[in-house]
C-alpha cells in the first residue's frame, strides 16, 4: 500500500516540518495559552500542560501522523482505508466525522480572534498606542469588541483570505512559512527582552513557572490537557492529512519532536513576554481573551520604534493564524474534493461559507448576545469548551487506541521505522495505556466522578 496522495506531496522533509510547524504554531500559543494559563493561576497549570505536551500530545502526534501517511487520503477516508486493512470495524471512519466537525467549529472563532490580530495590525501602525497607559488600552479593546460590526468585517476578511489560500492547494503554503517563523521568532524574543528591562519580570517567570497546586481545579487540568491537543493540532485530522502528504522515506519520530519543541517554545516566550507587562502594570493575569490585546501594546507604545515592531509583530501573528487556519479546515475540503467529486474551488466556498456563518455567533457574544449564557458560558466559551476541551482529546484518544491496539504491530514499526527498539517500545507504551488512559482519567475528574 505505498500510494502517493491524490492532492500532492510535500516536495521535502523540511517542508512537511514548516507546514506542520505553521499549523501547530498559531493564536494558541500566543493568544490562548498566555490567557488560559492566566486564568487556571499560572505555575501548576503550566506544568500539566508541558506533561501533557510529552506523555499525551507527542506520541498522539506520532500515530497521527502515521495513520495520515498510511492511509493517504482525507482523515475519513484514510481511517475507512486503515480499519479494513486490520479488518476492524467500518465505524472508525466516524473519527475522521469528529475531526471535520472539530475543524470547522474551531476555525468558525479562530477567525473572529484573528480578525483582531487583523485590526490591531492598523491601530498599532496608526500610533495610538503610543504612551498608551494600561487604562487606555483596555478601553481601546473594550470599544473595538463592543462592535459587532467592525468584528464581523475583520471576520470575513480573514475567512476569505484562508479559503483562497486554500483553494489554490496547501502546499503553496511552505515559502511563506519559510521566513514567517524566524521572523515570529525574533520578534517574540525583542519582547521579551522588553519585559525583562521595563516589566515585573521576576513576577511574571515566577508566576508562570512556580508551580502551586493549591491553585489547581480539575477543571483547571482538563483545559490544560484540551490545550495540549489544541496547540500540538492533534486529535481533528489536520496532522492527520499532513501526514498523508509526507514522503516514505521521512522519520516521524525525529520530526515530531521538533514541531513539538518549537511549539513550546513560542508558548513559553509568549508567556514570558505578557506576564512581566501584567504585573508592572498591575493589571489582572485571569483577564481573559482579550488578554495579548491589552498588555502587548503597552510594550509596543513604550519601546523605541515601538510602533514598526507592533505592526510587524501583528502582521505576523495573522500569518501565523493564516498558517494554522489552513489546517482546520484541509480535512473537509479534501473529503469534498475526493467523496463528492467537487472541485477544489467549490469545496472551499461551501466550507467557508458554513464556518463564516458559525463564526458569526462568535462575533456577537462579545457584545450583543455576551449576556447570554448557557451554565455560565457564551457561545464562544461554548464552542472552546466543546471543541478543545472534549473533541480533541476524545479524537486523539481514539487515534491512540487505533495505532495501539488495532493497527498490528508490524505495520506500525515499518511506518515509525524508529532507529531504536526501545523508542518504538516507549512510543506503543504510551499511546496503547499511558495516553488513554490519562484523558480518560482527566474526563472522569472534570465531571466528578472520581
Ligand atoms: N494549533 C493551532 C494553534 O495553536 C490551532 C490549530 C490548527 C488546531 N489546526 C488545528 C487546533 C487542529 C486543533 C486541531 O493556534
Amino acid at each position: 500500500m505505498r500510494q502517493i496522495s491524490q492532492h500532492g506531496e510535500w516536495s521535502s522533509r523540511l517542508a512537511f516540518i514548516l507546514a506542520a510547524t505553521g499549523s501547530a504554531v498559531g493564536l494558541g500559543n500566543i493568544w490562548k495559552f498566555p490567557y488560559i494559563a492566566g486564568e487556571n493561576g499560572g505555575g501548576a497549570f503550566v506544568l500539566i500542560y508541558l506533561l501533557c505536551i510529552l506523555i499525551i500530545g507527542i506520541p498522539i502526534m506520532m500515530a497521527e501522523i502515521m495513520l495520515g501517511r498510511r492511509g493517504r487520503q482525507s482523515p475519513i477516508n484514510s481511517m475507512r482505508t486503515l480499519a479494513t486493512e486490520a479488518k476492524a470495524s467500518r465505524y472508525w471512519s466516524w473519527l475522521g466525522w469528529l475531526g471535520v466537525i472539530a475543524g470547522f467549529l474551531i476555525l468558525s472563532y479562530y477567525s473572529v480572534i484573528a480578525g483582531w490580530a487583523m485590526a490591531y495590525v492598523v491601530r498599532v501602525a496608526s500610533g495610538v498606542f503610543e504612551g498608551a497607559t494600561a487604562d487606555g488600552v483596555s478601553h481601546i479593546f473594550a470599544t473595538f469588541v463592543a462592535d459587532p460590526e467592525k468584528l464581523l468585517a475583520w471576520h470575513s476578511l480573514f475567512m476569505i483570505v484562508t479559503m483562497l489560500v486554500v483553494a489554490r492547494g496547501v502546499k503553496g503554503l511552505e515559502r511563506t512559512v519559510k521566513f514567517l517563523m524566524p521572523a515570529l521568532l525574533a520578534i517574540l524574543i525583542l519582547l521579551v527582552g522588553y519585559a525583562m528591562e521595563r516589566g515585573a519580570f521576576e513576577e511574571g517567570v515566577s508566576f508562570l513557572f512556580k508551580a502551586d497546586f493549591t491553585k489547581m481545579t480539575s477543571e483547571g487540568v482538563l483545559t490544560a490537557m484540551g490545550h495540549a491537543f489544541f496547540t500540538l493540532s492533534l486529535g481533528m485530522g489536520a496532522i492527520m492529512v499532513y501526514g498523508s502528504y509526507l514522503p516514505s522515506k521521512v522519520s516521524i519520530g525525529s520530526t515530531t519532536m521538533l514541531i513539538g519543541l518549537a511549539d513550546t517554545m513560542v508558548a513559553l516566550l509568549a508567556g514570558l513576554a505578557i506576564f512581566p507587562i501584567v504585573f508592572a502594570n498591575s493589571m489582572e493575569p485571569a483577564s481573559g481573551p482579550g488578554l495579548i490585546f491589552q498588555t502587548l501594546p503597552i510594550a509596543f507604545g513604550h519601546m523605541a520604534y515601538g510602533s514598526i515592531f507592533g505592526t510587524l509583530f501583528f502582521i505576523l501573528l495573522v500569518f501565523a493564524a493564516w498558517s494554522s487556519s489552513i489546517s482546520l479546515i484541509e480535512p473537509a475540503v479534501a473529503w469534498l474534493v475526493e467523496n463528492k467529486k467537487m472541485s477544489r474551488m467549490r469545496s472551499c466556498i461551501w466550507a467557508g461559507l458554513v464556518t463564516w456563518g458559525v463564526g458569526i455567533g462568535t462575533v456577537l457574544s462579545f457584545n450583543l448576545t455576551a449576556d447570554v449564557t448557557f451554565f455560565g458560558k457564551t457561545f464562544f466559551d461554548i464552542l472552546d469548551y466543546l471543541t478543545a476541551n472534549i473533541m480533541l482529546p476524545l479524537g486523539g484518544v481514539c487515534i491512540a487506541v487505533f495505532a495501539g491496539w488495532v493497527m498490528s504491530e508490524e505495520d506500525s514499526v515499518k511506518e515509525l521505522s524508529l532507529k531504536r527498539q526501545w523508542l518504538y517500545k516507549t512510543w506503543l507504551f504510551l499511546v496503547k495505556f499511558i495516553s488513554p488512559l490519562a484523558v480518560v482519567i482527566v474526563f472522569l475528574k472534570s465531571i466528578d466522578v472520581i
